[in-house]
């Protein structure tokens, strides 16, 4: 009668040398000493001079100087790192929105209704305050057609500039500074820049004030 015994197990029969110093590589075997940890070189102590730690002097033991750990990032700081640039990028463009919003609504004036057309003889003038009551303008008619009215603040030190139409110009008492009436542009005397102009607009027959045009030039 047939058993279990080995004689009756149709597998080949186990190799006796397995596992047997120098058979491993043909085994698929490995002692367990051959794949070894290898020492994580971020946490290895590296002295400067590069002697051993058993040479080093006994201070540098209680103050090992580890250079790997040193310039070592950790995913942690990385992402530290990442979150504070993206946060600083996001309070600037917020900031750069807020101030853009700011200059919007600065910028946008409100009307003022200056005086009737015919309110205004050719040849004269009617100083009025705009945007702000502080701000003191003039509206000048040089000739019949046409309208026009400047911010009365000198480009050089602010001193109220004054009309006198039958000369086309603007005169600045403070230092001779001197304008044309047409254009704002300095003529005379240290100004360089042209007069703020305000925006008109004529709404039935009313001059009205609608805007501020600053000019660098
Ligand atoms: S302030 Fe007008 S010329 Fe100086």
């Amino acid at each position: 009668m047939s058993g279990d015994g080995p004689e009756d197990d149709p597998r080949s029969p186990l190799d006796p040398l397995l596992d047997t110093p120098r058979r491993e590589g043909l085994t698929g075997t490995a002692p367990a000493d051959r794949y070894k940890p290898v020492a994580d070189p971020e946490l290895v102590t590296t002295p400067p001079d590069g002697r051993p730690m058993e040479l080093q002097p006994a201070w540098r033991t209680d103050f090992p100087v580890d250079w790997p750990q040193d310039h070592y990032v950790e995913r942690r700081d990385f992402m530290k790192f990442m979150i504070l640039t993206s946060l600083a990028f996001a309070v600037g463009q917020a900031w750069i929105a807020a101030m853009s919003w700011l200059r919007r609504r600065r910028d946008r004036h409100p009307e003022l209704r200056i005086a009737r057309i015919d309110e205004v003889p050719v040849g004269g003038a009617i100083e009025f305050a705009y945007p702000e009551p502080h701000d003191a303008c003039v509206l000048v008619r040089p000739r019949e057609d046409l309208l026009i009215a400047y911010s009365q603040r000198c480009t050089h030190l602010s001193c109220a500039v004054r009309p006198q139409v039958d000369r086309g110009v603007f005169h600045c008492p403070c230092h001779e500074g001197r304008f044309d009436m047409e254009t704002g542009r300095p003529l005379a005397g240290p100004p360089r820049r042209a007069l703020s102009r305000i925006v008109l607009a004529n709404r039935g027959g009313a001059i009205y004030a609608v805007g501020v045009e600053e000019r660098t030039i």
